[in-house]
């Protein structure tokens, strides 16, 4: 029964074959018909939804309509409105009543001659579907207020990346300009094909994918994104993606600052080193020369003179003579440990020799020693940084490794300058290894870094430890 048909057509009168159908209809439609006389007295009323504001069918039969509602107010909706259907108006009006709502519209009763004799009332309870209509909003809302305050971009896009949505646009870009556009076209072109592969994976595996690109915000200055890409669901199948960018910029500089900060500290490391090793070389000259000259040039003076002594000085002057031959031993020691002349007299393999000997016999351990017939010469700069680490795993081995003996192999392949020291101590443990406090270690990398070389040192418990160093030679040799 279409409510299209003209006013009062499935009314009037009451046929019982229209009866039948007009009792399923009402039974079974959320609704409420009614008609009124002139006064506004119910002549008539049915429905499924009666039930839901407690009504009988029929109940209502001869109250009017103030009555019911408890009110005269001329401009209490329902009366309002009946008074217009009475006035040859077709009105329709959304009405709250005993918690229901109710989508209403009325219409003149016209009786058989044409002339309105009342008003006839259609009324369908829609509240669930207002309910639903409501929870949509309100999770709407919900999400638009998620998506506005969330820091960085929130896009839409098909597979291909094309913007179908977006929260925000960079300052100078406009919203519908935007939309359609591709999002690949916001990044620098070298990241493109990461998003590409991204956008694929996410929309043909359904996975959410990570990554970070670097993107052109505004015409004269670019960002870092962190983006996480996946897939929109619709109807169980991926409908488009769903990409969310923030700027990290940030975090970006503040790392390439820190690596910056660290390589400077590398650098100024390496050149107090340098500095230092200089400045040991000339003391070290310094002393050999001038003081260990002046004090020989002394002792021969005092030798000449000490024949014309009375002889009872002859004993001071050879106690004097004595303290002056252990000063200038003293001398040349001090000199030679502050820089080793055969270092730089003799080279590498001489040093490396001399020291070995040195350390032999100071502490009295056995020290092997595998070295090539032939001079291997690295250049000055890696010489002295190779001899100061040697020394320094020497000086372990004596303070720490508690060893019988040790093997030391010096070895120059076509690529690379290599020096093992391996002890049978007690072997260094694996906190010793990674404590960040264990500067000598630290100090044998740092020495070995500017020639691109490294450092590995291995310890087993009670069989020693080996200290491995490489030294990269030829062209893949890196410049100080
Ligand atoms: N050959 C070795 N055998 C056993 N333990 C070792 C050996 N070499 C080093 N270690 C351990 O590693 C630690 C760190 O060595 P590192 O050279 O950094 O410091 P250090 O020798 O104690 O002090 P310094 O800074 O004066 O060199 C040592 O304290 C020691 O415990
Ligand atoms: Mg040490």
């Amino acid at each position: 029964l279409p409510i299209s048909s003209p006013p009062g057509a499935f009314l009037s009168p009451p046929q019982p074959k229209d009866e039948t159908l007009l009792r399923l209809l009402a039974d079974q439609a959320p609704a409420i018909i009614w008609t009124t006389d002139r006064e506004l007295r119910f002549t008539f009323s049915m429905g499924s939804a009666l039930k839901n504001i407690g009504v009988a069918p029929n109940q209502l039969m001869g109250m009017s309509l103030a009555e019911y509602f408890r009110t005269q107010d001329p401009d209490f909706p329902p009366i309002l409105h009946h008074r217009r259907a009475l006035t040859g108006e077709k009105t329709s009006y959304e009405f709250n009543w005993q918690n229901r709502i109710f989508h209403t519209r009325v219409e003149p009763f016209l009786g058989p001659d044409g002339k309105i004799i009342g008003t006839l009332g259609l009324a369908l309870d829609i509240t669930e579907r207002k309910r639903a209509e409501a929870e949509l909003q309100e999770s709407e809302r919900r999400w638009k207020a998620i998506v506005s305050q969330a820091p960085g971009f929130v896009t839409i896009m098909d597979e291909e990346g094309r913007i179908l949505y977006i929260n925000r646009v960079s300052p100078g870009y406009v919203m519908e300009d935007v939309i359609g556009t591709s999002t690949l076209d916001f990044l620098l072109p070298s990241y493109r094909p990461i998003a590409r592969r991204a956008y694929r994976k996410a929309f043909q595996k359904g996975e959410i994918v990570t990554y970070d690109v670097e993107g052109q915000i505004t015409k004269d200055r670019t960002a870092w994104y962190r983006s996480r890409v996946g897939p929109l669901y619709r109807n169980g199948k991926i409908s488009s993606l769903i990409l969310v960018s923030t700027d990290i910029s940030e975090n970006k500089r503040a790392e390439v600052a820190l690596k910056g900060s660290f390589e400077r500290m590398r650098q100024l490391a390496a050149r107090l080193q340098s500095v230092r090793e200089e400045e040991r070389q000339r003391i070290s000259l310094e002393i050999h020369d001038r003081l260990g000259q002046a004090l020989t040039g002394l002792k021969l003076d005092l030798s000449s003179m000490a024949p014309g002594a009375g002889r009872e000085n002859r004993p001071r002057f050879k106690s004097i003579l004595q303290s002056l031959d252990d000063t200038i031993r003293a001398v040349r020691k001090i000199s030679t440990e502050l820089r080793p002349a055969v270092l730089d007299s003799l080279g590498l393999k001489a040093a490396i020799e001399w020291q070995a000997r040195e350390f032999q016999t100071r502490t009295k351990t056995t020290v092997r020693l595998k070295i090539p017939a032939r001079d291997i010469d690295p250049g000055p700069d890696q010489s002295v940084a190779l001899f100061r680490i040697f020394q320094e795993i020497l000086t372990n081995v004596a303070r720490h490794a508690e060893a019988r003996s040790v093997q030391v192999d010096l070895n120059r392949a076509p690529r690379e300058l290599r020096l093992t020291v391996a002890d049978n101590g007690r072997g260094i443990t694996k906190k010793a290894l990674s404590d960040p406090a264990s500067l000598g270690l630290l100090g044998m990398r740092e020495r070995a870094l500017p020639f691109g070389g490294t450092v590995d040192i291995e310890g087993q418990r009670g069989r020693g430890t080996k200290v491995t160093v490489r030294l990269p030679q030829g062209s893949s040799r890196r410049e100080p």
